[in-house]
């Protein structure tokens, strides 16, 4: 499992869950590569992104590659068989970072990733539909199936203080996270998308 730690904020490391373990990986079967690709600015989405890649990384079939958006590009995108896109909501819309992600990308994977599957997450103040909704649109523009309803975590942050300050996800939000990388991987490596 790759990691590269936000530059906002290094990652903490990241430990195996004790769920229920998966069914050993079949060796003659062919690995496959899960990309989460995120962003955040005071660590709510790291934290989450974080979670789903502890989820998923309990797959045996499946290569977990978390990657901060600043450091994640086209072909990262292209050796990828599912991904993962994660990001906080900022003035009704996805995070500049993770813009500039599909921004830089776009063109590069077009008509190549044609039908492989993702899951979307969103750290949100109190909304974060509109994050979802903009994700959804870029993935459609890439032909890419949507296997999840988006997952949406609300901070409550409010204020400007509160808005601003590092975040903390609670455990009942960071379980639902894992879950969701989990279930992605599972389907990578079942083959079932
Ligand atoms: C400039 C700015 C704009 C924001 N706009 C929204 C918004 O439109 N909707 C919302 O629900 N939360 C909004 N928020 C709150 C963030 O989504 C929230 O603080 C979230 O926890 C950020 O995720 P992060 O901790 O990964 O950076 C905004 C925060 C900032 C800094």
């Amino acid at each position: 499992m790759d990691k590269t730690p936000s530059p906002a904020m290094p990652a903490p490391a990241i430990s195996a869950s004790t769920a229920t373990p998966a069914a050993p990986h079949d060796p003659a079967a062919p690995l496959k590569t899960l990309l989460i690709v995120y962003h955040s600015m005071t660590g709510g989405t790291q934290q989450m992104a974080e979670a789903a890649c502890r989820g998923a990384s309990q797959e045996p079939g499946v290569h977990v590659r978390l990657l901060h958006a600043s450091q994640a590009g086209a072909a990262d995108m292209l050796a990828a068989d599912g991904v993962m896109f994660a990001t906080p909501e900022n003035l009704a819309a996805m995070s500049g970072q993770l813009k500039d992600f599909f921004d830089r990308s776009y063109y590069g994977v077009l008509d190549r990733a044609n039908g492989r599957p993702y899951a979307c997450m969103v750290c949100a103040g109190s909304d974060g539909t509109q994050a979802a909704r903009q994700v959804a649109r870029i993935a459609t523009g890439w032909r890419l199936k949507a296997v999840a309803e988006p997952l949406i975590v609300c901070t409550h942050a409010q204020t400007q203080a509160a808005i601003l300050a590092a975040k903390q996800i609670d455990a009942a939000d960071l379980t639902r996270c894992e879950a969701l990388g989990r279930a992605l991987a599972a389907g990578l490596a079942m083959g079932v998308f």
